[in-house]
């Protein structure tokens, strides 16, 4: 009984009022010396300590940013098709909400009573505070440009949405307040005012909204003309002390809430990028986003490539299969390869029948769907698709820390969660770390022929 949503969907939602939306780790851009295309990635939050230990706390934002994230793509995907696919749905967020509230308050189930606790933790911490290490503000040199003259910003790359979209100079309050990064329209010549309004409106209320613009945007040497993007200037609180000042989606049109061309495909459009194909390498240290083709620096043979589903707007590869050692545990069903997702998500049900298979594994966090398993079995985890080859989740990411110190029991990096995709499994970094993955465009008519490729990473020396 414990994923049956709504409940434990409502109980965490809870926290979506104090917490609400945020983005997830922000990439800084170098030019290369080579006058190539590579942008650099930093670092990407994990959920695990230094000292080992899994954070709770960390872990519940990220599963609130997904669940957000996603929330309002599926809004936009609605409102630009002939209505959801089959499977997919909206939840209504608000009452869940209203619904969960009103559980904690009759209810002191213990379980609830540290959702108490944990809101008041995120109250004293600020929210958003930990998704980027501020440390490495030193380093961002960005050459990430919009406007002209070039306006330096801290880009999220995220191939699990569509927009393009900076935080305005006008916004000076709330977690507005702390952002140095900003966009200036005023100080931009090629910038130019648009129609309408850009708006992400959340389940829990929060909004990211602002005025809608078209200008130049350089990413490492490439400049598009003419981009839409949003200058917001209202911003959710789970933005606080996030050095992000953006997002990029490299998603498809279809999730598009300005209903315009996303910055990789007008770069195709405008001749700037010859090959429709953008590669990622993930990695703890030294992760790159290759634009126009794939770096064969990190992989080993030519990539396996997938056909996509590209209907429904997102990187959505199916025919998936997940391995346990020699054993395939479920088979069929699709995924969705989203950068700007950090863990790895599958429909309650198939991911309580994945840990059945598990030796040793117990529900850890029923509400927030996560699993234990004994620390000295990890399982060894694996994707496949279309029958292909096989590509393992090492040890060490599939593990996301001990349950506290000491402890023999262990959180694995797969979670169950009613996302509202359907019976598609939300596949972020977990996976992306654990191979090289390019996402290429069709030839002509960009849906046609569209392809996710994965490859074998380059064995470090
Ligand atoms: C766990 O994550 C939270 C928020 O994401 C952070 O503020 C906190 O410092 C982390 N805890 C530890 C022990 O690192």
């Amino acid at each position: 009984m414990y994923f049956n949503t709504p409940y434990s969907l409502a109980a965490s939602l809870t926290l979506v009022l104090f917490m609400p939306c945020s983005v997830s780790a922000a990439p800084w851009a170098r030019r290369d010396l080579d006058g190539g295309l590579q942008v650099s990635l930093p670092d990407r939050l994990s959920p695990t300590n230094d000292d080992g230990t899994f954070n709770h706390t960390a872990a519940i934002r990220l599963n609130y940013k997904t669940l957000c994230k996603h929330q309002a793509n599926l809004h936009n995907l609605q409102e630009n098709t002939d209505g959801l696919p089959e499977g997919m749905k909206i939840i209504d967020v608000a009452s869940l909400t209203r619904q969960a509230t009103a559980h904690v308050r009759r209810d002191d189930n213990p379980f609830i009573g540290g959702t108490h606790a944990l809101r008041r933790r995120f109250k004293k911490e600020g929210a958003g505070e930990t998704l980027t290490d501020v440390g490495y503000d030193t380093e961002w040199k960005g050459n990430i440009l919009v406007g002209d003259p070039g306006q330096d910003l801290q880009l999220d790359f995220d191939t699990g949405s569509s927009d393009l979209w900076v935080i305005n100079e006008a916004c000076t309050t709330g977690p507005c307040a702390k952002k140095t990064k900003k966009y200036d329209p005023s100080k931009s010549d090629s910038s130019e005012r648009q129609p309408g309004t850009f708006t992400i409106q959340y389940g829990d209320k929060s909004t990211v909204s602002g005025p809608i613009y078209t200008d130049e945007v350089t990413i490492t040497g490439i400049t598009v003309k003419n981009q839409a993007l949003s200058a917001v200037t209202e911003l959710s609180e789970g933005f606080l002390r996030d050095p992000i000042s953006g997002i990029i989606g490299l998603a498809w049109p279809d999730i598009s809430n300005l209903k315009k061309t996303p910055w990789f495909l007008n770069a195709v459009e405008q001749g700037v990028i010859k090959k429709r194909e953008f590669g990622f390498y993930l990695s703890k240290k030294g992760s790159e986003l290759y634009l126009g083709g794939t770096d064969p620096k990190h992989y080993e043979g030519t990539p396996e490539y997938h056909e996509v589903d590209s209907k429904e707007g997102f990187w959505k590869v199916k025919n998936a299969r997940i391995h346990l050692g020699e054993e395939v545990v479920l088979k069929e069903f699709p995924t969705i390869i989203d950068s700007g997702t950090t863990l790895m998500y599958g429909p309650p049900d198939a991911v309580k029948e994945f840990y059945s298979k598990v030796e040793g594994a117990k529900v850890y966090d029923g509400e927030q769907g996560f699993y234990t398993f004994p620390c000295d079995k990890v399982p060894e985890v694996a994707f496949s698709w279309d029958e292909g080859k096989k590509f393992v989740i090492p040890p060490e990411h599939f593990n996301l820390g001990t349950t506290e110190e000491g402890s023999s029991s262990c959180i694995g990096a797969l979670a169950a969660s009613d996302i509202g995709l359907g019976k598609a499994w939300l596949l972020g970094d977990i996976l992306m770390k654990s191979l090289y993955a390019a996402f290429r465009f069709g030839e002509k008519e960009i849906n046609k022929g569209a392809v996710v490729g994965f490859a074998k990473l380059k064995q470090k020396k």
